[in-house]
């Protein structure tokens, strides 16, 4: 292979952030399949909404911008939506902005009748009740439907992140409602939302009815094979050569997480030489290591008392391990471990495997484990213990 020069740096892959789309997306092949099925059913008849859920930068914003290319591929009108912390009534009303603002520029309106409901929609007051206004929504919806429907199969929008709505439940329900509504007049529309893995956790025990009306798809950790391709197919395609045992590595330092790993990946693809080398993981992984650290470790660390980081350490070290075993490693009161353990589960930092636990985000746990064995080497010199 050829020797790569420097200017192929400008072409990093990997991207660090949030909500930034991979070069490769890796391991969703199985949820994309479950929305091209729900895809089709909307066509045929039988629409059923999704609400995808996982955890903070588990890659819930990547998965909708895929299921938006999906959609306009298959000539569907596709809607996006991202959702601030904002009331129902502004929220339904940015959807409706949204889904005119598209249909206008695909210059599919033929008459005003779609302006005026709109201006109708956003005059309402505040206090308008929730029956009316979800009528209004789904009359507004019909009457773009009627402007289309011989153009395109259905309609797809897509909400981001719908738990940043004021009352969630309530933007839920109101789009399920609006969907059956809708569904009965046969307009085909078919709304994806995602939410964090807690938010669905909270909704399915409080209301189930409400969650059994939306397929659900889990957004969780990828495997590490999946991993391993989402480094190797951006520097096949690049033409990089890279150290089989290197790419293994930050698939698994990355611990299941497509953030770390685009993370990981960008600054080791900084520090390549010639080739994605063992020298280059060393120093990518230590800048990363720097940024993880300052914007995602150290304000997660702020929320644990030591106690909790001592049985998190613990728990990071042995892997899978019993709450027998934790108490002799801790040498901390039963009462005081169970209670943290209850805590460290509600903050989704550990997992609990029958009667074992595991860590939930080993680079995290790794970080934890160093800052502790630093504090005690200090209290040590400084003659404290
Ligand atoms: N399947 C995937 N394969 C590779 N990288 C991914 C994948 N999903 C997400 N990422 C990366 O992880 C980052 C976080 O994903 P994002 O969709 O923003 O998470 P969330 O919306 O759940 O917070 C993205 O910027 C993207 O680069
Ligand atoms: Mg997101």
């Amino acid at each position: 292979m050829e020797t790569v020069t420097r200017n192929v740096k400008t072409l990093n892959p990997f991207r660090p952030g949030i909500g930034l789309f991979p070069s490769c997306l890796a391991g969703r092949v199985a949820v994309l399949n479950i929305f091209s099925s729900r895809l089709y059913s909307t066509i045929t008849g039988s629409p059923r909404n999704i609400l995808v859920c996982g955890n903070k930068r588990m890659g819930k914003t990547c998965l909708l911008i895929k299921m938006e290319e999906i959609s306009f591929t298959k000539k569907l009108l596709t809607v996006s939506t991202i959702t601030s912390p904002e009331r129902l009534k502004s929220f339904v009303e940015n959807i409706a902005v949204r889904l005119y603002a598209e249909v206008k520029a695909q210059g599919m309106i033929e008459n005003g009748e779609c302006e005026k409901l709109l201006i109708r929609l956003q005059t309402l007051p505040f206090d308008v009740h929730i029956t009316e206004f979800e009528l209004m929504f789904t009359e507004f919806l019909l009457t773009i439907w009627k402007n289309i429907d011989s153009l395109i199969p259905a309609i797809f929008i897509s909400i981001d992140d719908i738990d940043l709505v004021d009352n969630a439940t309530k933007a839920l329900l109101f789009i399920h409602n609006v969907t059956q509504n809708l569904y009965r007049k046969n307009c085909p529309v078919i709304f994806a939302a995602s939410c964090s893995a807690d938010f669905y956790e909270r909704i399915k025990q409080k209301h189930p009815k409400l969650t059994d009306r939306y397929e659900p798809i889990e957004v969780t950790k990828l495997l590490p094979s999946s991993l391993e391709n989402a480094i190797r197919v951006p520097l096949w395609e690049l033409e990089i050569p890279y150290d089989e045992a290197v790419v293994k590595e930050i698939a698994r330092l990355s611990g299941g997480f497509p953030f770390y790993l685009q993370h990981l990946a960008h600054y080791v693809f900084e520090e390549m030489q010639t080739e994605i080398d063992t020298l280059a993981l060393r120093r990518g992984y230590e800048k990363a290591m720097r940024y993880l650290k300052r914007d995602i470790f150290a304000p997660l660390e702020q929320d644990i008392p030591f106690n909790e980081k001592t049985i998190l350490v613990a728990i990071y070290e042995e892997g899978l391990i019993s709450f027998s075993d934790i108490l002799k490693r801790v040498r901390l009161p039963r009462g005081s471990v169970a209670s943290s353990l209850r805590r460290l589960k509600e903050k989704q930092m550990i997992q609990q495997d029958k009667k074992r636990y595991r860590i939930y985000d080993k680079l995290f746990g790794e970080y934890i484990q160093k800052k502790i064995k630093e504090e005690k080497g200090e209290e040590k010199r400084n003659g404290l213990l």
